[in-house]
Parts: structure tokens; sequence; C-alpha cells
């Protein structure tokens, strides 16, 4: 069996898998229990000095039929207080000690804040601290959150704060929604941080009730900008780890739209050390876990990668500029007539969204590739509804 386990910010995983900030962190009896399940680590929902009111409901879903592939919250921080949370890591720290548990922390800029706020919890045994620079509702009102993450100056200095009174590793939790994530990264890097965990959610407006005239979700009647997460965001996740690796020299937890072992493994090639689940777990439990290190320890085997260690950051060679892709590299499309149903998807996208190469006069007929004319896209192949019909062939 291929080794699990991983070196992060100093600290031992027997895994790579641990929960992100979020509802399923919300206590510690939560944590504890997906501990027995099988996750490595925690991060706590998102701590302050005074604990959050939330508004009701605060979720949204975008489904593809019956599959979630987002959700919109406009939750804010932890309800619970400070006093509670210290009790808990000690109980936590007593019951799994070998179980990695991180604080995340959320306060004003002012260093006062951070610094009471990191004694008390290291104090009750915390392996490390997560600075929430990255919930996009709510909090940047407040002057916390991302409005943190979307400067490099005050999540410097913020980070610069907390490693004045810190004496466990210091992970900064970063928002996608900003112009240059490496920029923010490397800021904290120079101010001391000893990881980066990203990303939190994406900022959107999930959609629009027609009947009742309103935004979603509704909280009686009107709606505000919330976070996006789930398997929507996996691409601007993986993007954003691959800048942040190739920019920063720290070590990197990668969140966003995870629910499967290949999400994981993903994150993994593309240079994070560990992996943070939120919305899958919110939709699945946490008993998902154990499928995921079954399948990640199988293709650790397959691909002959002997530690976690090995496979990290593989593939990032290979992503480069536009401009250094190969131009002549072609393929033309090829349709397997035997696997064809003539359904004529990829005629009409061809037609009227490429190049007008695929000939296809009724129904009754198959359709038709001309080669001179196909430019290689590839939209027929993805809007092809069977599996392995139609293929790219290099020339
Ligand atoms: C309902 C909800 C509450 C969240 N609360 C927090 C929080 O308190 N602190 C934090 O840093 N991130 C919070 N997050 C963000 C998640 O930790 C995570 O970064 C994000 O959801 C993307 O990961 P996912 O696609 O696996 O859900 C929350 C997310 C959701 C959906």
């Amino acid at each position: 069996m291929a080794d699990l386990s991983v070196e992060f910010a100093g600290l031992k995983l027997m895994n790579p898998f641990m929960l992100a900030s979020a509802p399923s962190t919300a206590t510690g009896e939560m944590i504890q229990r997906a501990f027995e399940a099988g996750w490595a680590g925690a991060v706590t929902k998102s701590i302050a000095l005074e604990p959050a009111v939330d508004v009701q409901p605060r979720l949204s879903r975008l489904a593809v039929g019956n599959r979630i592939v987002g959700l919109e919250n406009i939750e804010l921080i932890s309800q619970r207080n400070l006093d509670d949370w210290v009790e808990d890591f000690a109980e936590i720290k007593r019951r799994y000690p070998d179980h990695i548990l991180f604080a995340s922390l959320t306060a004003g800029v002012i260093r006062e804040e951070w610094h009471s706020l990191v004694e008390r919890v290291q104090e009750a045994g915390v392996d490390g601290l997560q600075l929430d620079f990255g919930c996009p509702h709510g909090m940047p009102g407040k002057g916390m959150g991302s409005i943190q993450g979307q400067d490099p100056g005050i999540a410097g200095q913020i980070t610069r704060w907390v490693k004045e009174v810190s004496r466990v590793p210091v992970m900064v939790k970063l928002t996608p929604n900003v112009t240059d994530i490496a920029q923010i990264g490397r800021a904290c890097e120079e101010a001391g941080a000893d990881a980066v965990a990203a990303i939190d959610t994406v900022s959107v407006l999930m959609g629009v009730d027609l009947d009742r005239l309103e935004p979603l979700p509704s909280v009686g009647g009107s709606s505000a900008l919330g976070g996006y997460s789930g398997a929507g965001i996996k691409p601007i996740g993986l993007r954003c780890i691959a800048q942040l690796a190739k920019g920063t020299g720290l070590p990197l937890s990668g969140i966003g739209g995870i629910s499967s072992w290949q999400d994981a493994a993903e994150y993994l090639l593309v240079g994070a050390s560990t992996i943070q689940l939120c919305t899958a777990v919110m939709l699945r439990g946490y008993g998902i876990v154990e499928k995921m290190k079954k399948g990640l320890g199988a293709y650790m085997e397959e691909k002959g990668f002997a530690a976690l260690s090995e496979m990290r950051g593989q593939i990032l060679p290979k992503i480069t500029a536009h401009e250094e892709l190969n131009f002549a590299y072609k393929v033309v499309a090829t349709i397997e007539q035997a696997l064809c149903t003539r359904c004529g998807l990829c005629h009409t996208a061809c037609k009227d969204g490429g190049w007008q190469a695929i000939e296809m006069e009724s129904r009754e007929v198959y359709p038709r590739v001309l080669a001179d004319k196909c430019d290689g896209c590839s939209l027929c192949a993805h809007v092809c509804p069977v599996e392995r019909c139609i293929t790219m062939m290099p020339l």
C-alpha cells in the first residue's frame, strides 16, 4: 500500500485529507466524529473574539438534473464563543493527539485582536493556525475576511502580527476573488507564513426567483452576494494552486470542488501537499474519506509513486505560457460509427459553433467529418453524449 502520510509545514499528517473550515467543523463533537471516520486533520469553522449571528436561510444551489454542482452560502463565521472553542481544543487534542487540528481565526486589521486570539487558541493546544483572509460576504463589511486577502499589504501585515506571537505553524487562507493570487501569497510568504490554503469561495449571485422576483437565497425578500463552492469551482481552485506553486515556495493546501480521490490527485499533481473538503462533506458526510484514501493509494501504486512527495507538482512544468504551446501539433475529429446514435449534436455544434466540418443530411445517415475543414477544436467530442464515439486523432 502506498504511503499516504505527509509532512506539511512541519506537521505530520497520517493522510492528506483535512476538513475545511465549514459547517462540518462547527463543533468539537463534529471534529471528533470526523477523526473517527478517517480524516487526518480539520480546520475549525472561523473563530473571532465575538460569535456571529447568521441569517436564515443562507444556502442556495446550482443543480444539473439532480446533481448539485455548486452551493452558494451567505453564512458568516462560528456562532460559538471563544471560551467554548478553547474547551473543545483541549478535549480534541487529549483524545486525538495524532490528528492535526488547525484553528481558523478572523479579526479586524487590529494587532491586539489577532494577538489575543492566537494566544488563547495555541494555549489550548491547537497544532496550527489558519488565518481567514477569504470570506467574501458579510465579513468584508466588518473589515475582515476577503478584504484582507485582497490587499497584499494588509495580508502581509496581519501575518507579521500573528507571527510575533505564534508558536505553531501559520497557514493563510486566500480568496480567489483577486487579480493575482500569487502576489498575495508572496506577500504572506515574505511576512513569515508557513503555508497557504486556497481557495475560499468565489463571489457570486446564485440566481433569481422569477415568480417572486427575488434574488437567491432569499432572506425574507432580499439577498446579498455570496460565496460559491462545490464541483463548479474546481478549475478555479486548480488554477490558483498552480499559480501559488509557481509563484511561492510555500507548502499548499488545496481546496475547492474536491469530492473524489481523482479531484484530490489533480490538486496534488499541480502542487498541493494537503487537501481540504467542505461542500462534498456537507452533501455526503464524513464517510467519503475512506473511498478517497483507498482510491488515492491505488492510483499511487499504479503510477509508481511511493510517497505523496513524489507526486506533488509533477505536472507543473507542463503548465506553460500559451505562446509556448506546440502550434505544430494538429488533430482531427474521428467518429466511431459503431458507437454513433445519429443524434446530430456534433453536426449542429460544428455548424453553428465550429467549422462546418461535420456533414449530416438527415437523422437517417451517420455524420461524416470533412477532414480538410476540421480545425481540431474538439467541440464535437465534448458535445457527443457517447463516450469514445468521437476522438481527436493526432495527425
Ligand atoms: C456554508 C459554508 C460555510 C463556510 N464557512 C467558512 C468559514 O467559516 N471559514 C472559512 O475559512 N471558510 C469557510 N467556508 C469555505 C470553505 O472552507 C471552502 O474554502 C470552500 O467552500 C471551497 O471548498 P469546497 O468546494 O470543498 O466547498 C465555508 C463554505 C461553506 C459552503
